[in-house]
C-alpha cells in the first residue's frame, strides 16, 4: 500500500496549535497597542476627569466607581491597575468629591492597588514601580465576637507628596502622609509621617537617610551619584522663574 503522502494527524494538530498561539499573540499584542484609554475616548468619560496627555494602558485592572477617581495631565496608569473607590455594592454619587487622585505627569507601574473610601492623593511627579497596595481604610477588630470582616470600617486619607518615588511591593497604609521627594524601598510598609526628602525602608517603614538644608543628606550617600552631561537638574523653589499658570 502506498504511503498517504502530507503531515501525519499529530503533526497536522501542532500546526493548528501553532496558529492558534500565533493568532492569540497577535491579537493580544494589538489589543496592548491599540487598546489605551486616552483623553477624548469615550471610555475615558468613566473618569471622573482624565487630563490632556494622560493614558491608560491595556489590560485594564478592576474598576469601581470610576467617577471618583481624577486623573491630572500626562499621567500614565500601567497595565492591570485596580481602582477601587468602595465595593461594587456602594454607591457614590455622581458629582461626589474626588477619592482617588493623581497629579500631574504622575506615573503609576503595572499591577498597583488602590482601595479607597475617602481619599488617596497621589501629587504631582509621583512613581510608583510595580505592584504598590495604597488603602485609606482599616477594618477595626473591637468586637471579639462579630467576624473582623463584617466589623465597622475606618478611614484615614492618605496623601503621596510630589515627586516622591514608590519601589515595588510597597504598602501603604491608612493615615501615611508622605512628604515631597521621598525615596521608599521595595518591601516597604508605610505608616504615619513621613518628612520630604526621606528614605524609607522596612517593617514598619523607619527613615534610613534624610536631606535637609542645613545638613544636607545625613548620612551621606552610601555611593556617589554621577550625573551624565545633559541630564536635568532640580531648581531650588527660591531661583524658580514663575511661570505663566503659576
Ligand atoms: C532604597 C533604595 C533606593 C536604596 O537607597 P539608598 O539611599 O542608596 O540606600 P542604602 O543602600 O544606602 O541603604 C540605606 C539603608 O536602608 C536599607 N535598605 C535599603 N533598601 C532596603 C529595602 N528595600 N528594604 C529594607 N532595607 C533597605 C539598607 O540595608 C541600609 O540599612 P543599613 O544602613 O542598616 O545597612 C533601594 O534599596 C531600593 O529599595 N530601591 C527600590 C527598587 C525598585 O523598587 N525599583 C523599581 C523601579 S521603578
Amino acid at each position: 500500500m502506498p504511503t498517504p503522502s502530507g503531515p501525519r494527524p499529530t503533526a497536522l494538530r501542532q500546526r493548528a496549535l501553532d496558529t492558534a498561539t500565533t493568532v492569540v499573540q497577535r491579537v493580544w499584542g494589538l489589543a496592548k497597542r491599540h487598546g489605551t484609554v486616552t483623553p477624548g475616548h469615550p471610555l475615558s468619560r468613566r473618569f471622573g476627569s482624565m487630563g490632556e496627555g494622560s493614558w491608560v494602558s491595556f489590560p485594564p485592572g478592576d474598576y469601581v466607581n470610576l467617577h471618583a477617581v481624577h486623573l491630572g495631565r500626562n499621567v500614565v496608569i500601567g497595565a492591570d491597575v485596580t481602582l477601587a473607590v468602595g465595593m461594587p455594592t456602594e454607591e457614590y454619587p455622581a458629582d461626589c468629591e474626588p477619592v482617588i487622585s493623581f497629579g500631574d505627569r504622575t506615573t503609576v507601574g503595572k499591577g498597583c492597588w488602590f482601595v479607597a473610601r475617602q481619599q488617596v492623593l497621589l501629587e504631582e511627579d509621583v512613581t510608583l514601580a510595580p505592584n504598590v497596595y495604597i488603602t485609606d481604610h482599616n477594618h477595626t477588630y473591637a468586637d471579639p465576637w462579630l467576624p473582623v470582616g463584617q466589623q465597622i470600617l475606618q478611614c484615614d486619607p492618605v496623601r503621596i507628596g510630589a515627586g516622591t518615588w514608590i519601589g515595588t511591593n510597597v504598602v501603604v497604609l491608612p493615615g501615611a502622609d508622605v512628604g515631597r521627594n521621598c525615596a521608599i524601598a521595595a518591601g516597604t510598609v508605610v505608616r504615619g509621617t513621613i518628612p520630604d526628602h526621606s528614605v524609607v525602608a522596612g517593617v514598619p517603614g523607619k527613615v534610613v537617610r534624610r536631606w535637609t538644608e542645613e545638613d544636607g543628606w545625613q548620612p551621606p550617600m552610601a555611593r556617589p551619584v554621577v550625573v551624565l552631561p545633559g541630564w536635568p537638574v532640580g531648581v531650588p523653589p527660591a531661583d524658580r522663574t514663575p511661570t505663566p499658570e503659576a
